[in-house]
C-alpha cells in the first residue's frame, strides 16, 4: 500500500474519478464527529442554521407569496436573498453548487437559541432540476419539501406571459395557441417554448421523483388556494409543516384591492410584491383553455394516483 502526501493523493483521485472533481457532493459536516472536529471556530455552529424545509417549486404557481407570507410568521425565518440568483438560492439546481457550503450556509441567518425556530428556503428552479434531489437528499436527508400545486393550465399560461414580460424572441412571435398546437418539425425555438411551458406541469412525473426520495416529507400546498383564499392556506400550511407555534393569518395578511392579490400587513397598510407577481394580463381564450385542459387530462389523472396512493391531499382544483 502507497501512501502520498494528500495534494498528490487528491490529485491522483480526481485524475481517476473526473465526475467527482466536477461535481462534489456536499453533506452536512455536523452529521460527522470527525468532519465536526476539523472545522474552524465560528463555521462550527453554521450547519445548525441549514433548513428545515425547502419550498421547490415549480415555478409561477405562487412560490414567491408563499415565501413573502412565511417572511411575517414569527416563529419561522427565510434565507438571505442571493446576491447573484435574484432572490432564490438556487444552490442545488445551478452553478451556485460549486460555490461550496460555505457559500450556501452564510446565506442562512443563525438559529436564535432562546425559541424554537423553522428555516427554509425557496428555489424554483428546483422542482424539474434533475441533479437536484440527490444533493438535497445528501445534505438534508430528512427536511421537507414543499411544492405548491397549481391548476397546470392556469401556471403555464402565466409562464408564457413571463416570457413576453421579458422579450424572449420566441413566446413575442408565437401566440399562446402557437405554443400549445407546436408538433414536430416545426421552429425548434418554438418547440423549446412549449416544452418549457408544458413540461413543469406534468406533475405527477416531478412529484413521484421527489416522493421517492423525500416519501412524507413532502408537503403539499393547494396554489388555487394560497391565491384566492391565502389565510386558510397559510393557516393549513402551519400545520402541515409544524410551525413551532401558530398564528391566525386573518392578522398578517390582507386583500389589496389595487394589486388583487392577499398582501401581508405592514401596520395598518398591505405591502405587496412587485409587478412581476400577479401581473395582468387577459384572460385565458376558451379555445386554449380546452386545448390545454386534454392536454393536461390524463396528467392529472396520474397525479390524482399519485396522491391517493401516498396518502397526500388533492389540491381544490384536482377534485
Ligand atoms: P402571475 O403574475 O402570472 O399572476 P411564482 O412566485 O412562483 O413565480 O408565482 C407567481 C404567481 O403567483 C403570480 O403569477 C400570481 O398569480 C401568483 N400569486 C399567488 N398569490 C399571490 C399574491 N398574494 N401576490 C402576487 N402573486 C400571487
Amino acid at each position: 500500500l502507497v501512501q502520498l502526501p494528500t495534494q498528490q493523493l487528491a490529485d491522483k483521485y480526481f485524475k481517476n474519478n473526473p465526475n467527482e472533481a466536477e461535481t462534489p457532493t456536499w453533506t452536512n459536516p455536523c452529521n460527522d464527529k470527525r468532519h465536526l472536529e476539523i472545522l474552524p471556530e465560528g463555521r462550527k455552529d453554521k450547519c445548525k442554521n441549514l433548513p428545515d424545509f425547502v419550498i421547490v417549486g415549480p415555478q409561477k404557481t405562487g412560490t414567491t407569496a408563499l415565501m413573502n407570507f412565511l417572511k411575517h410568521h414569527p416563529t419561522v425565518l427565510s434565507s438571505f436573498d442571493s446576491p447573484t440568483t435574484y432572490e432564490e438560492l438556487q444552490f442545488f439546481s445551478s452553478q451556485n453548487y460549486k460555490n461550496g457550503l460555505n457559500w450556501y450556509l452564510d446565506l442562512f441567518p443563525d438559529r436564535p437559541k432562546e425559541e424554537k425556530t423553522m428555516i427554509f428556503e425557496k428555489s424554483a428552479t428546483y422542482f424539474t432540476s434533475s441533479p437536484t434531489i440527490p444533493r438535497i437528499k445528501a445534505l438534508l436527508p430528512t427536511v421537507k419539501i414543499v411544492s405548491v400545486l397549481l391548476e397546470p393550465g392556469a401556471r403555464a399560461y402565466s409562464w408564457y406571459f413571463h416570457q413576453r414580460a421579458h422579450n424572449i424572441p420566441a413566446a413575442m412571435k408565437y401566440s399562446f395557441m402557437e405554443v400549445l398546437n407546436a408538433k414536430e418539425g416545426d421552429d425548434s425555438q418554438l418547440l423549446d417554448l412549449q416544452n418549457r411551458c408544458l413540461a413543469p406541469g406534468n406533475y405527477a412525473k416531478h412529484l413521484s421523483k421527489w416522493i421517492s426520495a423525500f416519501e412524507s416529507n413532502v408537503v403539499i400546498v393547494d396554489g388555487d388556494k394560497l391565491k384566492s383564499d391565502p389565510i386558510s392556506a397559510m393557516n393549513d400550511f402551519q400545520h402541515d409543516i409544524g410551525t413551532p407555534t401558530f398564528v391566525d393569518y386573518s392578522k398578517l395578511i390582507a386583500f389589496d384591492e389595487q394589486k388583487g392579490f392577499f398582501c401581508p400587513l405592514e401596520g395598518e397598510k398591505t405591502h405587496c410584491l412587485g409587478i412581476s407577481k400577479g401581473r395582468k394580463y387577459p384572460d385565458m381564450p376558451e379555445d386554449c383553455r380546452k386545448a390545454i385542459d386534454e392536454f393536461y387530462a390524463p396528467l392529472n389523472l396520474n397525479l390524482k394516483e399519485l396522491l391517493t396512493k401516498h396518502e397526500l391531499p388533492y389540491p381544490s382544483w384536482l377534485k
